[in-house]
């Protein structure tokens, strides 16, 4: 059995909508041998980061950075993970108003510190809220979970 962390920050109903999708893409009934732990990041720690074989990392994009939950998040594991996680496959969503590059590179800068994984390009959602998201959402979650099950990651 695969284990797939999604650590996101869901603060409004579009972004929680968004966080949603990826658990539903990762939990499609397909994919049998992936056990899925959900964790808004003020609530996931260290542990839940040694115990997982991928992570699938979501934030909104505020004043120009991750959000300070998802910094909090980093701030608590990084020491603790630094030695024991490389290679550690990891993907990202960004929920942004009308930009994201400044979450997307802040949270790249820290994981590229931390030597995990990048296993698809980073999504990033911005502008007029559109199915799109939700569908492209799906897609990560889905392809990351597929993935690991395959021994692909
Ligand atoms: C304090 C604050 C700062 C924000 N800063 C940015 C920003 O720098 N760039 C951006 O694109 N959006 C910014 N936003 C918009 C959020 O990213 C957006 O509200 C979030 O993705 C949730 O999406 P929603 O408003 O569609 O529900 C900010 C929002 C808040 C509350």
């Amino acid at each position: 059995m695969q284990k797939l962390l999604i650590v996101s920050h869901s603060p409004s109903a579009n972004a929680k909508a968004l966080t949603d999708a990826v658990v539903s893409g990762a939990s499609n009934k397909e994919i049998d041998n992936v056990e899925i732990r959900e964790r808004p990041p003020l609530q996931a720690d260290s542990n839940d980061v040694l115990w997982a074989d991928g992570v699938i990392l979501g934030t909104t994009e505020n004043f120009g950075y991750m959000s300070g939950a998802m910094k909090d998040f980093f701030d608590r594991i990084y020491y603790p993970c630094l030695e024991h996680t490389e290679g550690l496959p990891f993907v990202l969503f960004v929920k942004g108003g009308i930009d994201g590059q400044g979450a997307k590179n802040s949270v790249e800068r820290i994981v590229t510190g931390l030597k995990w994984r990048q296993v698809q390009p980073t999504l990033v959602c911005k502008g007029e809220f559109k199915q799109d998201f939700l569908d492209d959402c799906e897609n990560l979650g889905m392809t990351m979970a597929a993935g690991l099950e395959a021994g692909i990651f």
